[in-house]
């Protein structure tokens, strides 16, 4: 029995809306996680002690290959370039994957799993849609329309062996997706003719129909293939039989395909011998239990709520079940994933399991509640152990959820992988026991490159990934980290990303480090709204400041350190520094002196730490993030807790930009250990484009706070451990660094999963300082 992250984030999954003042329905989790229970009402117990547990295999990331390296190793180019779909040749040594920003498929050599290469990009004439491989040949299926009414597509087929492009079939319509079936027998391709989104109100019917293309190509060359077209049509348990819409398709070992019709809220399965309709059926709605569907800046999975499924991607679980990914279109979308019997029946709902472990890992996509959530769109089986696992593939959230199957009527979840922005597509590659994922966002600007994620399997007593775990509480975007009053207590807070600011207390203990409390902070005494007024504090007294920076003083106080906004004299929100007490009432604000107020510029408040100057209470160090008006260095300011007062600043020399992709280098946060004022320095780059991501000391014994610029030494160099625990994917947003004695622990900020793909890093770097 295995408890370790899956049990933790099972107790997320039970008591999170109990977090949230509201009760928990869900009974397939009490059916399946009866062990955790917990009281009601009041404060949360502590955590049960981590179990003691065997190590057993988990999947975990071993690299990521960017799409952009196919146009020069160091991914110097802007163009767009992406990948969906990918399959793997049968010695799964090779990648194959459309690419349709380039109008082509792509071929990765995958013999290092820990170093793929690109080994070249063909183009199709096209918009690539999905490729499969069997034996030596691929087939890759291209959309060649230029329009919703007019729609034409090919199957291409390649040779694998020297990628010639042996022979192409016209498909007569726009094709969606492809598979081969096992015994390579048949090719089956789904025709969607898709809607026109932006015709009419974008609603069914939208004319020509979608159809089912069969290719017998009774594992002979290309040349002796023959295509039929299969009609689906007019078709029982589909909501517009007009115009059925093919998505998705999977082939069992009987060579029964299963086919979505996703905006119509149904499958059809098809007898590939008869080339007969065998059945469909509506794939039916959702009563949902708890979910957030308001984009108010909270995690609030309160909210019950019905939806059709709308399922994507299938796949068959055995020859009898199949499990939908079901992501939505038109009015639908339940946030989760179902097993269904191909007679019809639901024998397993995830119902909104998926939306409840990505809040407790950070990944929740907040400004996706009023839409899909999660967003599971894809899904794929595989072996983990000698057990079959199906892989749910969530755009929004940038994770793939791994459940064991091995009893399909109660999958159980295993563990949650990390992948790129917007991952589409999923293969497991038998021959090998990886698994490979295609993540199609990719925009330069934003720092999102396309990516396909390589995964391996390793022992552990803990899944690599996540870093962070929440029971019951749904978080992100942590920014500031510092040490409570001793090493095993991490305090972060989450950024203007949410609307009612919270601290968050860690458990530092073990891996994952583990959020305990969320310390809601409040101005119920007035003090912030007396100091700022108008600003910050919600009707409720909660305060919705942009904290970048936090820390413990020698009192047992927690200071905040909240970024302005906007420039000088515009009226926008002042730069403040907020004392807390252990309950998340605000005790102080601190605005900055006036005649630093007046150079305000944006990036303002970034981090804050005490520093015991001998005094009764102390100092803190607070950074701006960069240098304001008239000023050529960040200023780093002291005020003083003994004397309520502000007692100066210095200016601290930036590195230089050394970007290939250019940006700005500003200062992320402060810390203080041994006298020493720690001060993390970073550019605003991500994965390849990352350059400087580094720590500096400062010693305060130099200083006068006169305005001096201070003289900075490299403590360390964050980018190569950046680099290893991402697999090259460097957050840009290294936003929090805790020092002690024997080392530092940093974290980044995930943004919400708001144009990144949410992964939070937290690393330990043992240094002796
Ligand atoms: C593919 O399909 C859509 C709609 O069916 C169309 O608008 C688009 O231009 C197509 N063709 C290509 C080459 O992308
Ligand atoms: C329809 O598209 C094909 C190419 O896909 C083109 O040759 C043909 O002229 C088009 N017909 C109309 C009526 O636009
Ligand atoms: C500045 O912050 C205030 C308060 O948090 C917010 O209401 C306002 O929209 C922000 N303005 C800008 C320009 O971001």
């Amino acid at each position: 029995m295995k408890l370790s992250t899956a049990f933790l984030l099972a107790q997320a999954t039970s008591h999170l809306a109990t977090a949230l003042n509201e009760p928990s329905a869900n009974q397939i989790q009490r059916r399946r996680y009866a062990k955790s229970s917990k009281s009601k009402g009041g404060k949360d117990p502590e955590p049960p002690a981590p179990e003691p547990e065997d190590p057993s295999p988990y999947f975990k990331r071993a690299s990521n290959f960017f799409i952009c390296s196919q146009q020069g190793a160091s991914c110097g180019s802007d163009d767009a370039t992406s990948a969906e779909i990918v399959a793997a040749t049968p010695d799964g040594m090779t990648l194959i994957y459309t690419d349709a920003s380039r109008g082509g498929v792509g071929r990765v050599d995958i013999s290092d799993v820990n170093n793929p290469l690109g080994t070249g990009f063909f183009d199709v004439g096209g918009e690539p849609t999905s490729v499969d491989i069997h034996g030596d040949y691929a087939v890759v299926v291209v959309n060649t329309s230029d329009d919703y009414v007019n729609t034409s597509g090919e199957l291409h087929v390649f040779s694998i062996a020297d990628w010639k492009l042996l022979k192409t079939f016209q498909l007569g319509g726009q094709p969606d997706s492809v598979a081969w079936s096992a015994d390579g027998k048949y090719v089956v391709v789904a025709i969607e003719n898709e809607r026109d989104e932006d015709l009419g109100d974008g609603g069914l019917p939208q004319m020509p129909p979608g159809f089912v293309v069969v290719f017998d190509t009774m594992n002979a060359a290309p040349a002796m293939w023959t295509q039929r077209n299969v009609g689906v049509t007019g078709l029982p348990g589909v909501l517009y039989p007009e115009d059925p819409e093919p998505e998705f398709v999977s082939i069992n070992s009987q060579n029964m395909a299963v086919v979505t019709l996703q905006e119509n809220n149904a499958v059809v399965l098809i007898d590939l011998a008869t080339k007969a309709v065998a059945g469909s059926f509506s794939t039916g709605q959702v009563a949902l239990t708890n979910v957030d569907i308001e984009e108010e800046g909270v995690i609030t999975q309160v909210h019950p709520l019905t939806r059709l499924r709308e399922p994507d991607g299938v796949v068959w679980a055995d020859d009898f079940h199949f499990i939908t990914a079901n992501e939505g279109d038109m009015d639908g979308g339940s946030r989760g994933f179902t097993v269904f019997h191909k007679d019809g029946t639901v024998v397993y709902e995830s119902n909104s399991e998926l939306e409840y472990i990505t809040a407790s890992i950070g990944h929740y996509p907040e400004e996706r509640s009023e839409n899909k959530g999660n967003e599971p769109e894809n899904v794929a089986v595989g072996m983990l152990d000698g057990k079959p696992v199906a892989f749910i593939v969530s755009e929004r959230s940038s994770v793939i959820f791994v459940y064991d199957i091995s009893d399909v009527t109660s999958p159980v979840f295993l563990q949650v992988l990390p992948c790129g922005q917007g991952p589409e597509g999923a293969k497991y590659i038998s021959s090998r026991g990886l698994l490979v994922a295609a993540a199609e966002v990719d925009d330069r600007d934003i720092g999102a490159r396309g990516v396909i994620s390589i995964y391996d399997i390793a022992t552990s007593e803990k899944p690599v990934y996540p870093y962070i775990i929440a029971p019951g509480i749904g978080w992100g975007a942590s920014s500031g980290l510092s040490f409570g009053s001793n090493t095993k207590t991490l305090y972060t807070i989450e950024d203007s990303f949410y609307g009612k600011s919270r601290i968050f207390r860690m458990n530092a203990e073990g891996h994952p480090l583990v959020i305990e409390e969320a310390i809601r902070i409040m101005d119920t005494e007035g003090v912030l709204e007396a100091a700022a007024p108008g600003f910050f504090v919600n009707a409720d007294k909660t305060v919705n400041l942009d904290p970048e920076g936090v820390t413990l003083d020698s009192k047992g106080m927690l200071w905040v350190a909240s970024e302005g906004n906007g420039s000088a004299g515009d009226g926008s929100a002042p730069n403040v520094l907020v004392q807390v007490n252990m309950m998340g009432v605000i005790q102080k604000a601190v605005l900055l002196p006036p005649e630093i107020a007046a150079k305000k510029l944006k990036w303002g408040l970034e981090g804050v730490a005490f520093l015991d100057d001998g005094s009764d209470d102390g100092l803190l160090v607070a950074c701006l993030q960069r240098a304001w008006k008239d000023e050529v260095h960040p200023m780093v300011l002291a005020w003083s807790i003994t004397d309520n007062d502000w007692v100066g600043y210095f200016r601290y020399p930036l590195d230089k930009v050394e970007s290939p992709n250019g940006g700005w280098i500003g200062l992320s946060d402060v810390s203080v250990h041994a006298g020493m004022i720690y001060i993390l320095e970073r550019d605003n780059m991500g994965g390849p484009d990352a350059r400087v991501k580094k720590v500096y000391k400062v010693d305060p014994k130099t200083l006068s706070w006169n305005g001096e610029v201070a003289t900075k030494e490299l403590v360390y160099d964050l980018l190569p451990i950046l680099k290893t625990v991402s697999q090259g994917l460097t957050p840009e947003k290294v936003e929090g660094m805790a020092v002690t004695s024997n080392g530092m622990y940093i974290n980044n900020d995930n943004d919400g999963v708001d144009d990144y793909n949410g992964a939070t890093y937290v690393s330990f770097i043992p240094l002796i300082l």
